[in-house]
């Protein structure tokens, strides 16, 4: 019988809801899961560890979930007021995306960070050189209120720390008893062994390379790592010291979804 899953309450691009049977058999108990890439937290949401430390570079993401975590039903209700069909034209859109962009009040900047991923292009969380949510408006018919989503997400983070931080943070924070689960933004996969200078959201190939060098001295310390990432020559040279599990996705490689092809993932596990 197939296993029922938690689905993230965001649409996030890269998101491990789909091959969570491949990750979750892996992950070694421990008594507190730590995720330096949370994204949508689709790997924490779906494991049950006594805790969790959950962080992401994104400050927007990050307030969102302690949003949630403080709030719980407060926030869902503030939030579904804006999921509404007079909300859902271009126009609407992007007032509320100027607003989004000039909000300092907490709860206002958290329930429009949510409204923008359910009515932007995609689900796709970009930013201009100013730090301004710059995603076109997405046409969808009846953009969906993940309450239900939300309402597991809030009893999880009864067991989670939040926070806005470097990967390199967290590696430092880990202690005996803890696992790390890490899933950067991804190598490309037309890279050579040669790859430098590709950058994926500011993640080039030195932050790769920092990543597997900080899971390398985790493991030492007793702390085993699993990361996640696309197979290329790239990731297999710089994954040396872990033991590798392959396998291929199914991708979906045009916006509407009509094509697809199949992408070769990569698990490196270490210190175990
Ligand atoms: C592939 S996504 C993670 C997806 C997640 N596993 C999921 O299931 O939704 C990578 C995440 O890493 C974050 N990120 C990028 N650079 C980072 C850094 N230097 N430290 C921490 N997080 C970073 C991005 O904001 C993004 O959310």
């Amino acid at each position: 019988m197939k296993r029922v899953r938690n689905r993230p309450f965001l649409k996030w691009a890269g998101n491990k809801f789909a091959i969570l049977e491949h990750i979750l058999p892996l992950l070694p108990a421990g008594e507190r899961l730590i995720e330096p890439f949370a994204g949508s937290c689709a790997v924490s949401l779906n494991s049950d560890y006594p805790s969790y430390l959950i962080a992401d570079i994104n400050p927007d993401l990050i307030l969102l979930y302690q949003t949630l975590q403080r709030e719980g039903e407060r926030f869902i209700d503030h939030a579904r007021q804006l999921f509404t069909p007079e909300n859902n034209s271009e126009h609407r859109y992007y007032l509320l995306r100027e607003r989004f962009n000039g909000s300092s009040d907490r709860l206002e900047k958290a329930s429009l960070f949510l409204y923008l991923n359910r009515h932007c292009y995609n689900g796709l969380c970009r930013y201009n050189k100013s730090h301004r949510f710059n995603v076109p408006f997405g046409r969808y018919k009846r953009p969906y209120f993940p309450e239900r989503e939300m309402r597991h997400f809030y009893r999880m983070a009864q067991r989670a720390e939040f926070v806005c931080a470097d990967f390199r943070e967290l590696f430092a924070q880990a202690r005996a008893g803890s696992v790390i689960y890490a899933d950067p933004p991804y190598i490309p996969l037309n890279d050579t062994s040669h790859f430098t200078s590709y950058s994926s959201e500011g993640f080039d190939a030195d932050q790769q390379r920092a990543l597997a060098q900080a899971a390398e001295q985790a493991a030492r310390r007793g702390i085993p790592v699993l990361i996640s990432n696309h197979d290329t020559p790239f990731a297999r040279s710089i994954y040396g010291a872990a033991t590798l599990t392959h396998f291929q996705v199914q991708r979906h490689i045009s916006c509407n979804g009509q094509q697809r092809n199949k992408a070769a993932e990569l698990l490196a596990l270490y210190g175990l």
